[in-house]
Formats: C-alpha cells, structure tokens, sequence
C-alpha cells in the first residue's frame, strides 16, 4: 500500500479522504517540482529586502493549483505568490498555500524547506498537509482523525520540563521592527530550555514539532500559509497552538506558539 492510500484509509470520513488525497498528490507533485529545480542555478526576484522569490516558488504554486483544481475543482485558492488574494477570504471553504516554505534555505541549497498545504472550512483547518522534498517526508492531518508521516501515526513529546526541551523559531523578514521585543523573548527562552533551532521553515518547524523532533515553537509575524496546515498536525499529534497569550489561536493571528501540551504554561511565561 502506498503511503497516500496507508494515510487516507484511517479517514472514515469519504469527503475528507477525498481532499487529503487530493492535498497529498499536489504536495507531492510540487515537491517534485522543487526537488528538480534544487541543483540548478536560480532565478531570484526581490519581494522585500531580504525577501526572495524563486522560480520553483512559482513552478510550484502552478504545480498545486492545476493538481487541486483538478482533483476538486471549485474550492477557492488563498496562496502565497498570488497576491491577490491576501488578506480576503475567498468563501467558508478554501484551500490555504504555501508553495514553499522555507524559500531562503531553497535558494541557498539548504535543504530544509516543504510544500505546505491546509483546507481551511468554516474557521477551522481540517486537511493540513507539510510535504519536505529533501528528506520526502509527507506529514498528513485530518482534524479528528489523526496525524501521520509517511503513513505512520505521529505523536508529540512527553518532555514537561523546560531545560530538558529543543525549541524551534524564527524571525521576520522584518525584524529591525521589532527587535527589542524578538530578543527579549529569545534570551527568555534561550536562558531556560536545552537549546533553541532557527531551521529556516515554519510549516516543517510544526510538523517536526508533531513528530516529536522538536518540543515547542514560537514565532512572530507568521501569514496564514505558513501555519494553517502545521498547526493541525501539531493539534492532532497530542499537541497544543494558541497565540502568545494563551489565547486561541487562528493562522490570521500573526504570533504562534505551539507545544507539546505539557510545555505550553511554562512556554507561554517566559514569552508573555
Ligand atoms: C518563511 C519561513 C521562515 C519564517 C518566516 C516565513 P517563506 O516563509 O517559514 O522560517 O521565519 O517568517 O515567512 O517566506 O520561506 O515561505
Ligand atoms: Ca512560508
Ligand atoms: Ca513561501
């Protein structure tokens, strides 16, 4: 059985076997993309400062949008590269992209980086799907039903003590805005957990945090496309996302964290 078929067939639910199926294959089908284009020479636009485009930022958005309108035509796109639709909400049901995350690593063949993946219905992420090409390692979520990789059911750590736990960020391509504030949290954290990973890539930053390679995550200025599909594969692998808070979290909500459960008080006090 393939690793698809082994995920979809611990849905009982028909439709939601239909859209993780139809988010697996896309993810897959741009990870191929981005896998071709790894050892090339890139082309690079700008879209900040120090905020880049690639061409396989692009080949892959194409790449997703073509596989899902096909395999269900009629949910709407709110992704990355198409501006238009940032910030609107296309309908109660749609589909949430990040055709790569992780988009600086790509450029500098560093190879941490994932398609990423959520269908966002009524408020909620019920389908999240983090794809990393490199490793090709595909991590699956249907609210309610469970978290998988390669097929394997998934689960967080049971790590409760904070000097003992791998914590995972990032910073903004932004930061000199908000630099105080990002190293204050950052030397709270630092000072207090066993070590802190700045991987570059927050999807797969919370699909490692489901799979147990990392215990929590924290981060600033996220889009929705960065975490709308990780948060549910941190959600059901046991874990816990709210905003820095402790509020619940939304991916329009641009602050993060997310735990292990039994991390996220002592998490949520040093970042407050
Ligand atoms: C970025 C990555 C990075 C995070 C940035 C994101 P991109 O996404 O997730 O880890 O720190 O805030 O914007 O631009 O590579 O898709
Ligand atoms: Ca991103
Ligand atoms: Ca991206």
């Amino acid at each position: 059985m393939d690793r698809i078929t082994k995920t979809t067939s611990r849905c009982p639910r028909t439709d939601h076997r239909i859209l993780l199926e139809a988010a697996c294959r896309a993810a897959l089908t741009a990870g191929d993309q981005i896998r071709s284009l790894y050892n090339q020479p890139h082309e690079i636009t700008m879209k900040g400062a120090i905020n880049l485009v690639t061409e396989a930022d692009l080949a892959a958005e194409a790449a997703i949008l073509g596989s899902l309108a096909e395999d269900c035509p009629g949910i709407p796109f709110m992704t990355e590269e198409s501006t238009a639709t940032h910030g609107k909400h296309p309908g109660d049901c749609f589909w949430i992209i990040d055709p790569l995350d992780g988009t600086t690593n790509f450029a500098h063949g560093f190879p941490y980086f994932a398609v990423s993946i959520a269908l966002f219905a009524h408020g909620k992420t019920l389908v999240g799907v983090v794809y990393a090409p490199m490793s090709d390692e595909l991590f699956c979520a249907v609210k309610n039903c469970g978290a998988w990789l390669n097929g394997a059911a998934i689960e967080v750590t049971n790590t409760g003590l904070l000097i003992e736990s791998l914590i995972g960020t990032g910073f903004p391509y932004t930061s000199g805005d908000n630099i105080a504030k990002l190293m204050r949290q950052f030397e709270s954290v630092l000072t207090n957990v066993r070590d802190i990973r700045r991987a570059g890539a927050a999807a797969l930053d919370l699909a490692y945090l489901a799979c147990g390679r990392l215990d929590g995550f924290y981060e600033l200025e996220l889009q929705p496309w960065d975490t709308a599909a990780g948060l549910l594969l941190v959600e059901e692998a046991g874990g816990q996302v709210t905003d820095l808070t402790g509020g619940v979290y939304s991916p329009f909500l641009s602050e993060i964290l997310a735990s292990n459960t039994m991390l996220h008080p002592h998490l949520l006090r040093l970042l407050r």
